[in-house]
């Protein structure tokens, strides 16, 4: 391999957590460090690929070389993709929320003798599944996550004919594991080629090796 195999490529990735207000200081988030999009991010770009990493809030500084817009919401995060279309590439490792307050207030909610809130949820655009399904624009290649914590590999494959998506990194979030928030993944690659997918399993590796790995398998499928 060439030691910048991504020269010339756009690569846009997702990755962190995001918030969804319920009212101006307050949000529903879940738990996502960003870590593996993140190392992703910074993989891509040192193998020579264009790379815009579009980020939810995290505590993370941007890779070198990485053009970073950071967002809060799913809607913003899809809005923020669409804007920097077209890629050669489009890897989803944003953990978004599936759901967001259906009427934000607009004033802090207050305490009352009324009980707590209700508070209604309507659900969130799925960014992964609108960019696959694009018919004009599409990334040649659209990669997903499957974070799980039973029936990994039945998940990922029920996930990425519902996606669309080309190929479904998979990995075991049980608590157990401490793959949230820590720094070693243990993931299965599911790569779809029409009726036909794929597996390969890999062992237990630092996030950044996984995607260090993610890169070479993206930069060798391209290459052909
Ligand atoms: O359905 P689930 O959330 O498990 O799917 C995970 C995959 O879908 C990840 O790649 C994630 O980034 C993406 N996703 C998304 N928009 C959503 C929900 C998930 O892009 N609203």
């Amino acid at each position: 391999q060439p030691p910048k195999p991504l020269l010339g490529k756009r690569v846009l990735i997702t990755a962190g957590p995001t918030h969804e207000p319920i009212d101006p200081v307050r949000y529903i988030a879940n738990r996502s460090s960003g870590k593996q999009g993140y190392a992703i991010a910074a993989a891509a770009a040192a193998a020579g690929a264009e790379v815009v990493l579009i980020s939810g809030p995290v505590e993370l500084r941007a890779p070198a070389g990485v053009d970073l817009t950071r967002v809060e919401s799913a809607r913003e995060m899809l809005a923020a993709v669409q804007s920097a279309l077209p890629a050669d590439v489009a890897i989803f490792a944003a953990a978004v929320a599936d759901w967001r307050v259906a009427a934000e207030g607009e004033q802090k909610l207050k305490k009352g003798a009324g009980g707590p809130p209700p508070l209604q949820l309507t659900e969130n655009p799925d960014i992964l599944a609108t960019i696959s399904k694009l018919t004009e624009g599409r990334p040649p290649l659209v990669v997903g996550f499957a974070a799980e914590t039973e029936n990994l590999i039945d998940n990922a494959n029920a996930k990425l004919a519902r996606k669309g998506c080309d190929w479904i990194v998979a990995n075991d979030v049980s608590p157990a594991t401490g793959v949230m928030g820590g720094d070693r993944n243990t993931v299965h690659l599911l790569m779809r080629h029409g009726e036909a997918t794929d597996l390969e399993s890999w062992p237990l590796m630092t996030k950044d090796e996984v995607a260090t790995a993610l890169v070479a398998r993206i930069a060798q499928a391209m290459a052909v």
